[in-house]
Protein backbone atom coordinates (compact mmCIF):
# COMPACT_ATOMS: atom_id res chain seq x y z
CA UNK A 1 0.00 0.00 0.00
CA UNK A 2 0.91 3.81 -0.28
CA UNK A 3 4.25 4.63 1.64
CA UNK A 4 2.80 7.84 1.68
CA UNK A 5 -0.30 9.19 4.77
CA UNK A 6 -0.74 12.64 3.11
CA UNK A 7 -4.21 12.98 1.89
CA UNK A 8 -4.74 16.11 -0.45
CA UNK A 9 -7.57 18.19 -1.21
CA UNK A 10 -8.89 18.58 -4.86
CA UNK A 11 -8.13 22.72 -4.62
CA UNK A 12 -4.65 22.88 -4.38
CA UNK A 13 -4.49 22.91 -8.67
CA UNK A 14 -6.92 24.93 -11.34
CA UNK A 15 -7.19 22.55 -12.91
CA UNK A 16 -13.28 4.92 -25.75
CA UNK A 17 -16.50 -3.03 -36.11
CA UNK A 18 -17.98 -4.26 -38.62
CA UNK A 19 -17.55 -6.59 -40.90
CA UNK A 20 -18.13 -7.62 -45.05
CA UNK A 21 -19.08 -10.37 -46.98
CA UNK A 22 -16.29 -9.41 -49.44
CA UNK A 23 -15.23 -13.32 -49.98
CA UNK A 24 -18.59 -14.14 -51.69
CA UNK A 25 -19.40 -14.72 -54.82
CA UNK A 26 -22.63 -12.30 -54.77
CA UNK A 27 -22.01 -8.60 -54.84
CA UNK A 28 -23.41 -6.59 -52.12
CA UNK A 29 -25.17 -4.35 -54.80
CA UNK A 30 -27.44 -7.83 -55.67
CA UNK A 31 -29.54 -7.54 -52.78
CA UNK A 32 -32.79 -6.80 -53.50
CA UNK A 33 -34.04 -2.89 -54.64
CA UNK A 34 -34.83 -0.94 -51.47
CA UNK A 35 -31.56 -2.42 -49.48
CA UNK A 36 -29.55 0.05 -51.00
CA UNK A 37 -30.74 3.66 -49.20
CA UNK A 38 -30.78 1.50 -46.17
CA UNK A 39 -26.99 0.44 -46.26
CA UNK A 40 -26.30 4.21 -47.00
CA UNK A 41 -28.02 5.44 -44.30
CA UNK A 42 -26.90 2.46 -41.99
CA UNK A 43 -22.81 3.18 -43.46
CA UNK A 44 -23.79 7.04 -43.33
CA UNK A 45 -24.53 6.85 -39.48
CA UNK A 46 -21.27 4.40 -38.79
CA UNK A 47 -19.17 7.31 -40.36
CA UNK A 48 -20.89 10.25 -38.55
CA UNK A 49 -20.68 7.83 -35.06
CA UNK A 50 -17.48 7.39 -36.16
CA UNK A 51 -16.43 11.23 -36.26
CA UNK A 52 -18.34 12.29 -33.32
CA UNK A 53 -16.39 9.51 -31.34
CA UNK A 54 -12.70 10.89 -33.28
CA UNK A 55 -13.45 14.56 -32.62
CA UNK A 56 -14.33 14.10 -28.97
CA UNK A 57 -10.63 11.99 -28.43
CA UNK A 58 -9.04 14.78 -30.09
CA UNK A 59 -10.78 17.16 -27.93
CA UNK A 60 -9.57 15.08 -25.11
CA UNK A 61 -5.49 14.80 -26.60
CA UNK A 62 -5.87 18.30 -26.86
CA UNK A 63 -6.77 19.00 -23.94
CA UNK A 64 -4.11 17.13 -22.97
CA UNK A 65 -1.81 18.53 -25.06
CA UNK A 66 -2.30 21.37 -23.37
CA UNK A 67 -1.51 20.79 -20.01
CA UNK A 68 2.23 20.36 -20.77
CA UNK A 69 4.58 17.34 -20.06
CA UNK A 70 3.41 14.04 -18.98
CA UNK A 71 4.18 14.26 -15.71
CA UNK A 72 1.73 17.52 -15.54
CA UNK A 73 -1.06 15.64 -18.04
CA UNK A 74 -1.07 12.67 -15.06
CA UNK A 75 -1.30 15.25 -12.24
CA UNK A 76 -4.09 16.72 -13.67
CA UNK A 77 -5.62 13.38 -14.48
CA UNK A 78 -5.34 12.72 -10.61
CA UNK A 79 -6.99 15.43 -10.08
CA UNK A 80 -9.86 15.22 -12.23
CA UNK A 81 -10.70 11.96 -10.25
CA UNK A 82 -10.33 13.30 -7.07
CA UNK A 83 -13.10 15.35 -7.78
CA UNK A 84 -15.54 12.80 -8.80
CA UNK A 85 -14.68 11.24 -5.57
CA UNK A 86 -15.51 14.45 -3.95
CA UNK A 87 -19.20 14.11 -5.80
CA UNK A 88 -19.59 10.92 -4.69
CA UNK A 89 -19.14 11.65 -1.03
CA UNK A 90 -21.62 14.33 -1.39
CA UNK A 91 -24.70 11.68 -2.38
CA UNK A 92 -26.78 10.59 -0.04
CA UNK A 93 -28.09 6.83 0.31
CA UNK A 94 -31.50 7.75 -1.75
CA UNK A 95 -29.14 8.54 -4.63
CA UNK A 96 -28.23 5.50 -6.65
CA UNK A 97 -28.75 6.51 -9.96
CA UNK A 98 -25.90 9.36 -9.60
CA UNK A 99 -23.88 7.07 -7.54
CA UNK A 100 -23.80 4.54 -10.54
CA UNK A 101 -22.76 7.26 -12.99
CA UNK A 102 -20.40 8.83 -10.68
CA UNK A 103 -18.93 5.75 -10.05
CA UNK A 104 -18.90 4.85 -14.09
CA UNK A 105 -17.39 7.66 -15.14
CA UNK A 106 -14.75 7.30 -12.09
CA UNK A 107 -13.77 3.95 -13.79
CA UNK A 108 -13.41 5.32 -16.73
CA UNK A 109 -10.75 8.12 -15.70
CA UNK A 110 -8.95 5.38 -13.46
CA UNK A 111 -9.14 3.09 -15.98
CA UNK A 112 -7.46 4.92 -18.84
CA UNK A 113 -5.35 6.99 -16.07
CA UNK A 114 -3.58 3.27 -15.43
CA UNK A 115 -3.27 2.57 -18.85
CA UNK A 116 -0.87 5.39 -19.70
CA UNK A 117 1.12 4.50 -16.54
CA UNK A 118 1.27 1.08 -16.90
CA UNK A 119 1.61 1.32 -20.64
CA UNK A 120 4.16 4.08 -20.45
CA UNK A 121 5.64 5.17 -17.67
CA UNK A 122 5.87 2.34 -15.21
CA UNK A 123 8.47 0.23 -18.36
CA UNK A 124 9.84 3.46 -18.92
CA UNK A 125 10.89 4.04 -14.83
CA UNK A 126 11.98 -0.02 -15.37
CA UNK A 127 14.33 0.58 -18.02
CA UNK A 128 15.73 3.35 -15.91
CA UNK A 129 16.59 1.15 -12.89
CA UNK A 130 13.34 2.04 -10.54
CA UNK A 131 11.66 -1.41 -10.84
CA UNK A 132 10.82 -1.37 -7.32
CA UNK A 133 8.84 2.46 -7.08
CA UNK A 134 7.37 0.87 -10.63
CA UNK A 135 6.14 -2.82 -9.50
CA UNK A 136 5.04 -0.90 -5.86
CA UNK A 137 2.89 1.34 -8.15
CA UNK A 138 1.89 -1.06 -10.03
CA UNK A 139 0.22 -3.33 -7.52
CA UNK A 140 -1.25 -0.29 -5.93
CA UNK A 141 -3.34 -0.35 -9.25
CA UNK A 142 -4.94 -3.94 -8.92
CA UNK A 143 -6.21 -2.36 -5.12
CA UNK A 144 -7.65 0.25 -7.24
CA UNK A 145 -9.52 -1.96 -9.04
CA UNK A 146 -10.48 -3.90 -6.12
CA UNK A 147 -12.11 -1.02 -4.68
CA UNK A 148 -14.16 -0.90 -8.09
CA UNK A 149 -15.38 -4.10 -7.98
CA UNK A 150 -16.66 -3.80 -4.07
CA UNK A 151 -18.03 -1.10 -5.13
CA UNK A 152 -20.48 -2.35 -8.01
CA UNK A 153 -20.68 -5.78 -5.98
CA UNK A 154 -22.12 -3.75 -2.51
CA UNK A 155 -24.41 -1.37 -4.85
CA UNK A 156 -25.66 2.21 -4.63
CA UNK A 157 -28.04 1.76 -2.43
CA UNK A 158 -25.68 -0.26 0.32
CA UNK A 159 -25.15 1.49 4.40
CA UNK A 160 -21.12 1.57 4.09
CA UNK A 161 -20.57 2.61 0.52
CA UNK A 162 -19.56 6.35 1.48
CA UNK A 163 -17.15 4.64 3.66
CA UNK A 164 -15.72 2.24 1.32
CA UNK A 165 -15.75 5.77 -1.10
CA UNK A 166 -13.88 7.68 1.25
CA UNK A 167 -11.16 4.51 1.93
CA UNK A 168 -10.97 4.21 -2.10
CA UNK A 169 -10.00 8.17 -2.31
CA UNK A 170 -7.63 7.75 0.44
CA UNK A 171 -5.95 5.24 -1.11
CA UNK A 172 -5.89 6.90 -4.59
CA UNK A 173 -4.66 10.23 -3.21
CA UNK A 174 -1.46 8.45 -1.94
CA UNK A 175 -1.04 6.79 -4.52
CA UNK A 176 -1.25 10.12 -6.44
CA UNK A 177 1.28 12.13 -3.51
CA UNK A 178 3.79 9.26 -3.76
CA UNK A 179 3.83 9.69 -7.99
CA UNK A 180 3.64 13.90 -8.21
CA UNK A 181 6.00 14.68 -4.99
CA UNK A 182 8.62 11.57 -5.05
CA UNK A 183 8.81 8.95 -7.90
CA UNK A 184 7.93 11.34 -11.51
CA UNK A 185 10.04 14.18 -10.14
CA UNK A 186 13.17 12.10 -9.37
CA UNK A 187 12.32 10.12 -13.17
CA UNK A 188 12.06 13.21 -15.07
CA UNK A 189 14.90 15.39 -13.48
CA UNK A 190 17.05 11.94 -14.69
CA UNK A 191 15.86 12.62 -18.32
CA UNK A 192 16.75 15.25 -20.42
CA UNK A 193 14.47 17.62 -22.58
CA UNK A 194 14.42 15.04 -25.68
CA UNK A 195 13.35 11.81 -23.47
CA UNK A 196 10.86 13.93 -21.75
CA UNK A 197 9.22 15.06 -25.05
CA UNK A 198 9.09 11.09 -25.86
CA UNK A 199 7.54 10.06 -23.21
CA UNK A 200 4.64 13.00 -23.22
CA UNK A 201 4.24 11.83 -26.92
CA UNK A 202 3.67 8.62 -26.03
CA UNK A 203 1.76 8.96 -22.87
CA UNK A 204 -0.56 11.16 -25.32
CA UNK A 205 -1.16 8.57 -28.14
CA UNK A 206 -1.94 6.37 -25.25
CA UNK A 207 -4.19 7.68 -23.68
CA UNK A 208 -5.73 9.29 -26.76
CA UNK A 209 -6.61 5.71 -27.99
CA UNK A 210 -8.31 4.80 -24.48
CA UNK A 211 -10.42 8.02 -24.27
FE1 LIG B 1 -0.54 5.26 -10.71
FE1 LIG C 1 -1.19 8.27 -11.50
Amino acid sequence: MATRTQSRSTSNRSSSRSSGNSGGSRSAFSWGEGAGPIIAAALGGAAIGFAANYGRKALMQGMEAAVGDWDEILAAEHDMSLAIFDKMLATDQTQTFKRKMLLMKLTHALDKHSHQEEMVVYPALREANDAADADHLESEHGYIKTFIFELNEMGPDSSTWLDKVRDFRKLVAEHAHMEEEQVFPKFKREMDEEQNAHITSLVNRDGFWMA
